[in-house]
């Protein structure tokens, strides 16, 4: 597994499907787009990770996010949103313009943000892939000056949580008749100071 470190392109122009309400939009008329490189198989592949830039990739970005979180618990199509999407910054990772991942930031208070929907397409699975997208988001919950993310996963990837910093509190509970966790990952202070 590889990690270009510090490799961006800006895309000056819009940034999300809504710029009323996108984090993104609140924090920088650039658009940044980071790559990853992952390998799949035998061979290395070049992954994008950004957010998402039109209304064509939010609903793109639902149905991946259907396929990997509800379609597997015989969910039909529209159980993968919620009331609080335009609400939300949405990162996605690309491959060869396909959306493979996606995970989802929203602001619950001045200080507290959301991680959830974090979805990986069972082939990229365990590439490295779901980390870069969430270490996407707490740089974006940084420039947001939220001083703690929540999340509430699944227990059986709490070790994914737990290697990015994410500690769990409280008893698991079942949610969809999985059991579920709510874990808890405070930014650290340089972090925040870097965007001040
Ligand atoms: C969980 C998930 C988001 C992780 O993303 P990813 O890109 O596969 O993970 P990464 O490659 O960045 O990190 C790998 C680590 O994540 C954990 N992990 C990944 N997939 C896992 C799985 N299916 N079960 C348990 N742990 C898993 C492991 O700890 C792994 O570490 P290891 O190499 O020491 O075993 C992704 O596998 C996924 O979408 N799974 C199905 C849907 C889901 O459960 N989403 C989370 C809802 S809370």
């Amino acid at each position: 597994m590889w990690s270009i470190s510090g490799l961006a392109i800006l895309l000056p122009g819009t940034c999300a499907f809504n710029t009323e309400i996108c984090l993104t939009a609140a924090c920088s008329r650039w658009t940044q787009i980071d790559l990853y490189l992952c390998r799949l198989g035998n061979a290395i592949k070049m992954i994008e990770i950004r957010s998402i830039q039109n209304e064509i990739e939010f609903n793109d970005m639902l149905y991946q996010r259907w396929l990997v979180l509800r379609a597997p618990l015989g969910m039909p199509r529209g159980t993968e949103k919620d009331k609080y999407e335009d609400n939300a910054f949405h990162a996605i990772a690309l491959w060869d313009r396909q959306i493979v991942g996606s995970a989802r930031l929203r602001p619950l208070s001045e200080d507290l943000g959301s991680i959830a929907y974090v979805a990986i397409l069972p082939e990229f699975q365990n590439q490295g892939i779901g980390t870069q997208l969430v270490q996407k988001l707490i740089a974006i919950a940084a420039e947001q000056n939220l001083k703690t993310l929540r999340v509430m996963a699944r227990t059986n990837v709490m070790n994914f949580y737990n290697r990015l910093g994410f500690i769990a509190e409280g008893e698991p509970f079942d949610y969809l008749d999985l059991s579920h966790i709510f874990l808890y990952y405070k930014l650290p202070a340089a972090l925040q100071l870097v965007t001040d």
